[in-house]
């Protein structure tokens, strides 16, 4: 799972293809490389970690050429070593691939028994080889990867270039992303139009199976049956600016600080301020005929679902399954013709909730797609899109993402009731008039901080934390610990409130702090009974409530962060900023990378 980039260009390229790479870190920061054609040979730079060590490496030993391409890396196979950085090469090819070789073993075995000599443990190593075997025999480059393509089994999007070649690049895609950008005079290959931004926003994304042969100043695409297809060319309206920090000291700060405004932007776009209504664009489906609703994503994006399900169920009384989309696409879920999927991502590139769009296309169910880059492969597959206007959230850890997914679905959700009979014109008022107040509480929520970041000192001190809700808290509360223990890498776990006597609560002891999400709701004795049996035990309780609550719940050794009193369905959207801020202060203090900690990368592109 990783970035790339090539580019025909017409004045030296190692520069453009690190600006481009910085676009695409997003996809991984294992390790980074280019290679270009210098005179007619390949030469190649890489280095292990981030981007900036590959710009170190650059200032020292220069890279000619005006024909390239790079590569970002989200390790898969092998480690993140500069000898596994791609791109990957022999004398006559060098090629940057994202996805995985499912069948490398086999190929490598059969090509090592050839004579190739392997340089790295990665399986795309293999692809350079194959190709390379090819051109030994002495193939064009169009005849070697054309023969090789069909060979190669798993996702890939790959891009090549040739010794001797320095007009030609040769991309393909199978299940990962490909974008041809048009220049003038000029020709690229992206993973996406944002890393193509700086130079072109004419783009055409190659469909599943296609591969293209790219000159400076033609680009022939072939199908998964080598017969030349026409993809449409679009202007990509990706943006060209790179997002900086402002004055915060981690994108993820600043991305929690834009909430107000970001949640105030999508709300304005769905419903109507003026009449109190909901304001959809026209849906392919009648929620009045839905029998079912499945929704499916993958991390925080399906903690926002799984609040969904509470509102779908109970505003607009259609049962929802919620599922992690890795699950979903392989167990075969019973999904109807006529029956709604909704599929929430960020990135709009996940693997899995991309996989489980055409699963749900494929039996026929009508899709709905919950996306925040408008651009992306599942926006792009959707019968319908609606699109959060979080703006680039560059921080590994969703936080605006996923409260602006919260804005979407609840905005679905009041439509839903009110398509069904559930909701009445004031019902309908009601509840929106609930939406407007949330981007001023998310400010109010905000205000909060300096309380959170003394907190922070102390949760920093322990090795694991868990997370209690009821109702919407409780995904909350899934939230709260998957975001803690990314950024923090504190072992952290969200539970049911009622399923702590089932097992966890034998984890109690005065080390184990418990962040109780509780708004004075209609379950919120319940989950002060079950804040007492944690007391009685001795675990150190941080409960996060409204003054109502707060007065309600009356347990010593407690700590309180009181939230804006509001309405009590959508609650999981303030409260999830002193979840959030809690997770980002304590790893603050931890000392982590907090915009792009260990192991992570903001778009998971591989299953
Ligand atoms: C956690 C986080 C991930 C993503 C997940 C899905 O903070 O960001 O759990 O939510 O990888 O990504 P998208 O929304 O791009 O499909």
């Amino acid at each position: 799972m990783c970035g790339i980039v090539g580019i025909l260009g017409r004045s030296p390229v190692a520069e453009l293809l690190v600006d481009s790479l910085k676009r695409l870190e997003y996809r991984g920061y294992d390790s980074a490389g280019v290679a270009t054609l210098e005179g007619d040979h390949l030469a190649r730079r890489r280095a292990e970690g981030k981007l900036k060590n590959l710009e170190k490496r650059l200032q020292a030993e220069p890279l000619g050429g005006h024909t390239g391409i790079g590569h970002t890396r989200w390790a898969t196979h092998g480690k993140p070593t500069e000898s596994n950085a791609h791109p990957h090469a022999t004398e006559n090819v060098a090629v940057v691939h994202n996805g995985i070789i499912e069948n490398f073993r086999e190929l490598r075995a059969m090509l090592e028994k050839q004579g190739a000599k392997f340089s790295s443990e990665t399986d795309t190593e293999v692809v350079a080889h194959l190709v390379n075997s090819y051109l030994l025999k002495g193939d064009t480059p169009q005849e070697a990867v054309k023969k090789s393509l069909p060979q190669l089994r798993g996702a890939f999007a790959l891009a090549f270039v040739f010794a001797g070649h320095s007009d030609l690049m040769i991309g393909a895609r199978k299940g990962s992303p490909l974008a041809v950008g048009h220049g003038d005079g000029e020709m690229y290959l992206g993973s996406d139009a944002i890393a193509l931004a700086p130079f072109t926003d004419t783009i055409s994304y190659l469909e599943d199976g296609d591969w293209v042969v790219l000159s400076r100043e033609i680009s022939v695409i072939y199908d998964e049956n080598n017969v030349v297809a026409n993809r449409e060319v679009l202007k990509s309206g990706a943006s060209s600016f790179l997002v900086d920090k402002a004055n915060y000291r981690h994108f993820m700060a600043k991305e929690i600080h834009e909430q107000p405004e970001v949640v105030g932007h999508t709300l304005a776009r769905y419903v109507d301020m003026a009449s109190e209504r909901v304001l959809l664009p026209k849906l392919p489906f009648d929620f009045k005929d839905i029998q079912r609703i499945s929704i499916v994503a993958c991390g925080t994006a399906s903690y926002a679902g799984y609040v969904a399900k509470y509102w779908f169920e109970r505003l607009g009384r259609v049962p929802v399954e919620i599922d992690v989309a890795s699950e979903f696409r392989y167990r075969e879920a019973p999904l109807r013709k006529g029956d709604l999927a909704i599929f929430i991502s960020q990135s709009g590139e996940t693997a899995d909730t991309l996989a489980a769009l055409r699963y749900a296309k494929a039996a026929g169910a009508y899709t709905l797609s919950v996306i925040n880059v408008p651009t992306s492969t599942i926006a792009r597959e959707s019968e319908t899109v609606l699109q959060t206007l979080a703006g680039p959230e560059i921080g590994v850890a969703s936080t605006k993402a996923f409260t602006c997914q919260l804005m979407v679905l609840a905005a679905l959700a009041v439509a839903a009731g009110k398509a069904r009979g559930e909701l009445s014109d004031a019902d309908e008022a009601k509840l929106v008039h609930g939406l407007i107040e949330i981007p001023r509480l998310m400010a109010q929520a905000l205000t909060i901080e300096p309380q959170i970041e003394k907190l922070a000192r102390e949760i920093s001190k322990s090795k694991d934390v868990l997370y209690l809700g009821r109702g919407t808290s409780y995904p909350l509360a899934l939230e709260g610990a998957l975001k803690l223990k990314e950024i923090s890498y504190i072992h952290a776990e969200g539970y049911a409130a009622g399923e702590l006597k089932h097992g966890p609560i034998a984890l109690i002891d005065e080390n184990m702090p418990v962040v109780v999400i509780a708004p004075h709701d209609r379950v919120f004795e319940k989950t002060v009974s079950n804040m007492q049996e944690v007391a009685a035990r001795g675990g150190n309780i941080i409960l996060m409530t409204d003054a109502k609550g707060a007065a309600e719940a009356t347990i010593e050794s407690l700590v309180t962060i009181i939230l804006p009193d509001m309405a009590a369905t959508f609650t999981p959207m303030v409260y999830a900023i002193p979840v959030q801020l809690l997770a980002y202060h304590t790893a603050v203090v931890m000392g982590t990378d907090v915009d792009q900690p260990r192991n992570l990368a903001k778009s998971v592109t591989v299953e």
